[in-house]
């Protein structure tokens, strides 16, 4: 596809001396107004190597640069020189693009095949996977699927908290009230409970403390019957967490999670204690941080055991010397952000010049309409059962809305949960937000049964064209000049804003960015479907408007698989 902004700053380059067509290209603007043209070039930088008023400048430049059949019209506004496209050239070019690159339409190069790791849900084993984890999971599986389309070479981790003192407690109430058939039953729910009647238990038989720092003890060496309840109870888990990614459609390259990073600890501790960073206080072995305005970061117990913040040093340096990342990006809520300026100081004070490229995406809340989840208050929400009841409604909703499908529990599930998905990353990130049914559901809304309908409702116009539809992929028979109305034009502006509108997304790891996009692109979308007809008589015309029917719909898709959504073909 033409790049226009580098085309037009080559054109502009050749008539004004002093600068680049690059530093011409970085100034080049796409006004808010369109009336104030597809692109803009601002001339005040000029006035002074010039020695000329600024609009005098953008007057000559675009008296000369007018001709150019590129442009349909060139006018000086004030300082700005403003440039209206050739139609006929952008919509050929947009729609001939994206036919022919279909499911690769928005992918770039950017990343030349550098390796970037997104680790993202990283839920704790024996907890609930409740809704609060949604947050790192989709954010991270969309910006994992950004990074991909940008070229990266993505590896996927789940960092699993799957080891601390937590472990020798659980081990310990296991094996006094322990029952191995519920745990396989039910075992997150009956593990949590043997968690809880634990902390009961140890207010008034304060000795269950020493037990379970034995038994953690024992893990840590490695001991063979911990170890292996240990594994159990993270089996057991995983298969839990394993069926909520499958409906999400996620999956990982790894699940090392900080367990994996046990035997690496004693490495890291002989680092800082060579580089003279730890300190003792009260027996334990710290990292002072005041210089640097934080609070201290805690490597080892006075009993010996490591601790969270060693595990993320850990790892960090382990994913360095294994993956050699180009960015170690961590999606994780931003109640952890003074854990990861800690460790990540840490690493720069260890002398390693990478630490910058370690970096932390925080997000804000989410909460229910009836008010916070919290485990400690045992109003869990589980995330399976959200995921669930989205499921079931859509079905009520596709079944009494009468939609044809061939197969409603297939819609169900790509509508249901896409709707969850979507209304998730739909928020800026760092926002908290409240989870609302009504909204997520709505298929009116600025929301993910909208976009989906909006492909669905392309998929049915190109069903109904027949045999015309075939013969749109052939762009030599597209007629640009039926492609040319203001709703048409505006469309084929958004499908050519998609390449881009990735890249931003992915660079300021925001998939709200690109959810705003793809809802403009399906309100373009329904805007040209209402204006216009689309299955007229006429043949060359309804082929050239199925051709960009076309566009928009291989645009929509893309976009919400980047997102990790389905795109249902009838609905
Ligand atoms: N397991 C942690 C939690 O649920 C999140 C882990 C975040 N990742 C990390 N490398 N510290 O709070």
């Amino acid at each position: 596809m033409v790049n226009f902004k580098e085309e037009i700053a080559k054109i502009i380059a050749e008539h004004v001396d002093g600068l680049s067509a690059e530093e011409i290209q970085s100034m080049v603007e796409i006004p808010q107004d369109t009336k104030m043209g597809d692109y803009a070039f601002p001339c005040f930088k000029l006035a002074k190597t010039l020695r000329k008023a600024p609009p005098l400048i953008a007057g000559d430049i675009a008296a000369k640069i007018a001709e150019n059949p590129i442009f349909e019209q060139v006018q000086q506004v004030n300082a700005y020189v403003n440039m209206f496209i050739s139609k006929e050239e952008f919509v050929k070019d947009v729609v001939e693009e994206v036919l022919q690159k279909q499911e690769d339409f928005g992918k770039s190069n950017i990343g030349e095949g550098k390796p970037v790791i997104v680790e993202f849900s990283s839920p704790n084993i024996a907890k609930p996977f409740h809704i609060g984890h949604i947050r790192s999971t989709v954010i991270g599986n969309s910006i994992n699927k950004l990074y991909k389309a940008m070229g990266y070479d993505v590896t996927r981790i789940n960092h699993l908290g799957d080891y601390g003192t937590q472990f020798g407690k659980m081990i310990c109430a296991y094996r006094r009230w322990g029952c191995k058939e519920d745990v396989i039953k039910e075992p997150i729910k009956t593990l949590l409970h043997y968690y809880t009647k634990f902390h009961e238990e140890v207010e008034t038989h304060p000795e269950l403390d020493d037990e379970a720092r034995e038994i953690f003890a024992r893990l840590e060496h490695g001991e063979k019957e911990e170890t292996e309840l240990w594994q159990w109870f993270r089996d057991e888990s995983l298969k839990e967490f394993n069926r909520v990614y499958k409906m999400l459609g996620i999956e990982f390259d790894s699940y090392a999670g900080e367990s994996f990073y046990s035997d690496k600890m004693p490495r890291i501790v002989e680092m800082l204690e060579e580089k003279g960073l730890l300190q003792e206080s009260k027996g334990a072995q710290i990292v002072d941080l005041e210089p640097y305005g934080m609070t201290p970061a805690l490597i080892k117990k006075s009993d010996g055991s490591s601790l969270y913040i060693t595990r993320d040093i850990a790892a960090a340096v382990y994913r360095k010397e294994h993956y050699n990342f180009y960015k170690n990006i961590y999606v994780v809520a931003s109640q952890q952000n003074l854990h990861f300026q800690q460790w990540i100081k840490i690493i720069e004070l260890l002398g390693f010049d990478w630490a910058k490229d370690n970096i932390h995406v925080p997000f804000g809340l989410v909460s229910l309409e009836e008010g916070t989840m919290s485990t400690r208050h045992g109003r869990v929400v589980f995330l399976e059962d959200v995921l669930n009841r989205a499921v079931e409604q859509t079905r009520e909703i596709i079944k009494e809305k009468g939609v044809n499908t061939d197969n409603i529990d297939e819609t169900a599930k790509q509508v249901g949960i896409g709707a969850v998905i979507f209304q998730e990353l739909s928020n800026n990130r760092i926002k908290d937000y409240v989870f609302s049914w009504d909204k997520v559901l709505d298929f009116n809304g600025e929301t993910g049964p909208y976009v989906q309908y909006t492909h669905a409702r392309a998929a049915s116009v190109l069903r109904n064209a027949g045999e015309a539809a075939a013969k749109a992929d052939d762009i030599s028979n597209v007629n640009p000049e039926y492609i040319m109305s203001e709703s048409a034009y505006e469309l084929a502006k958004l499908i050519y804003a998609l390449p881009q509108t990735i890249i931003d997304a992915g660079e300021k790891y925001e998939p709200s960015v690109l959810t705003r996009h793809i809802v403009d692109l399906a309100q373009s979308f329904n805007r040209f479907y209402h204006d216009e007809h689309i299955l007229v008589d006429n043949e060359e015309e309804k082929i050239s408007k199925l051709a960009l029917v076309k566009a928009a719909k291989i645009a929509i898709k893309n976009g919400l698989a980047l997102l990790g959504m389905e795109a249902p073909e009838r609905m």
